[in-house]
């Protein structure tokens, strides 16, 4: 049975995964499994996957494209969660992967990814992982600047990518200046991603001239945690500018819901938007590509911590055993998350500030929530957080990076363990 929650409960419910319940004792369920038994099985931080909700995700985003232009691919951009684990949901369900550098290509070849259906970025690629896109039969490499040119030419000429003429992408930055954190803007004019227009020009020019190499066609990708599809698909008319080519990758960017204020486009809106200027301004029959990363995974997932103080005073903090080791979001980009007893759960309560267990003042989760009754020993639930939290996670204080827990069906599984005690000295060569 489900017990029936306030409306401001409801709200906070709405944020964690689909399908996600509190049992009758006031518990959360997530993919059928209760989170105090997560937290009992696998400790504390530890990142929970609605392995379910992600494979509906991935079906959802490659049906609201094929049905409005049936050329289209999905590449997943992995670096928003990179484990072998995720990938492979996404190519089980159909979906092309994009990779930033050599270690993404392996991920995604670990995952079962066909070669040919990877998506290579970097705007400082090394001649190494050039070599290793083109060794390994990388489908797409996208060309960020000049210097990508030689070396890509130099791996192509030794027969790496099997005779073939390597198929590649030129990056256009769009000059569209988006709503989003400056960190995560990418098409403004001084982005250091990609070639302006003019040069963009060139670098075509250069790639058609070469026998080793083939020009399928442009990138662009505006930014991140873009709220506004009309921003999105600003891009499209500085590439459509540059002349026909057979493929045009918008990239990823759209949006999330991190908190009960906000409110992101849904699918058929951003594809509403993307495809609406593509039909308007591409080549009937080109194929599109696009790489959302953020809005594929970041609402399947929560974070689940143990409460290890509660301090009272001019400000009650409320700190937990993780923290930026885990959830660098915060820092970096300012993200606001919520947060929820996930034994008692419910909004409202006192206000607390919850923060982290690492040696940085900024090392706050979430500044100023309402707690009801925070506790030491309190199992504490953080929504939304399936978008580069692991990614970025790290061993600063000598944090044991966060394991990854898959649930679905009532069922929960382990697919990246936690750190042990030695990983954290594995790589100390000092006699
Ligand atoms: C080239 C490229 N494509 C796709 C993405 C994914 O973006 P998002 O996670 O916002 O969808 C990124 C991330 O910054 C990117 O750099």
């Amino acid at each position: 049975m489900t017990t029936s929650i306030e409306p401001a409960a409801a709200d906070l419910l709405g944020l964690f995964p689909p399908g996600a319940r509190v049992g009758d004792d006031g518990t959360l369920v997530v993919g059928g499994c209760r989170l105090d038994d997560v937290a009992e099985e696998f400790g504390t931080p530890a990142i929970v996957v609605d392995a379910g909700a992600l494979a509906r995700r991935a079906r959802d985003y490659l049906s609201a494209f094929r049905s409005r232009w049936p050329r289209t691919d999905v590449a997943f951009a992995s670096k928003s969660f990179p484990c072998t684990a995720v990938q492979r949901v996404m190519v089980a369900n159909g979906l092309h992967l994009d990779v930033a550098g050599g270690g993404e290509i392996l991920g995604a070849l670990k995952a079962g990814a066909d070669p040919a259906a990877l998506v290579m970025h970097g705007n400082a690629k090394s001649d190494e992982e050039i070599a290793m896109a083109l060794d390994h039969g990388v489908g797409l490499v996208v060309v960020d600047n000049f210097d990508d040119i030689d070396p890509l030419e130099s791996a192509a000429r030794l027969g790496t990518a099997g005779g073939r003429p390597q198929p590649c992408l030129v990056r256009v930055i769009p000059g569209v200046t988006a709503s989003t954190h400056a960190s995560q803007a990418t098409g403004h004019t001084g982005s250091k991603f990609g070639l302006s227009p003019a040069q963009a020009r060139e670098a075509i020019a250069r790639i058609e001239r070469s026998p080793v190499l083939r020009l399928d066609g442009l990138h662009t990708h505006v930014g991140s945690q873009l709220l506004d599809v009309d921003e999105l698909a600003a891009a499209v008319a500085p590439i459509a500018a540059l002349g026909t080519f057979d493929t045009y990758d918008l990239g990823g960017g759209l949006g999330v819901r991190y908190t009960y204020g906000e409110r992101a486009p849904d699918l058929d809106a951003y594809a509403d938007a993307l495809v609406g200027r593509a039909r308007e301004l591409l080549p009937a029959g080109c194929r599109l590509i696009v790489e959302p990363g953020r809005s594929m995974v970041a609402a399947a997932a929560c974070t689940l911590y143990r409460v290890t103080t509660v301090k009272r005073g001019t400000v009650t903090h409320v700190a937990v055993d993780g923290g930026m080791g885990d959830n660098l979001e915060v820092s970096l980009t300012g993200q606001r998350f919520e947060a929820a007893i996930a034994t008692r759960f419910g909004s409202g309560g006192e206000p607390v500030t919850v923060v982290g267990r690492h040696c940085e003042s900024g090392d706050q989760l979430i500044d100023r929530i309402s707690l009801p009754g925070p506790a030491v020993g309190d199992l504490l639930a953080v929504p939304v957080t399936g978008a580069y939290c692991f990614t970025m996670s790290n061993q600063y204080n000598g944090a044991r990076r966060v394991p990854v827990v898959f649930v679905e069906d009532g069922v929960a599984r382990l697919v990246v363990r936690r750190d042990t005690w030695a990983d954290l000295l594995a790589r100390d060569v000092d006699p």
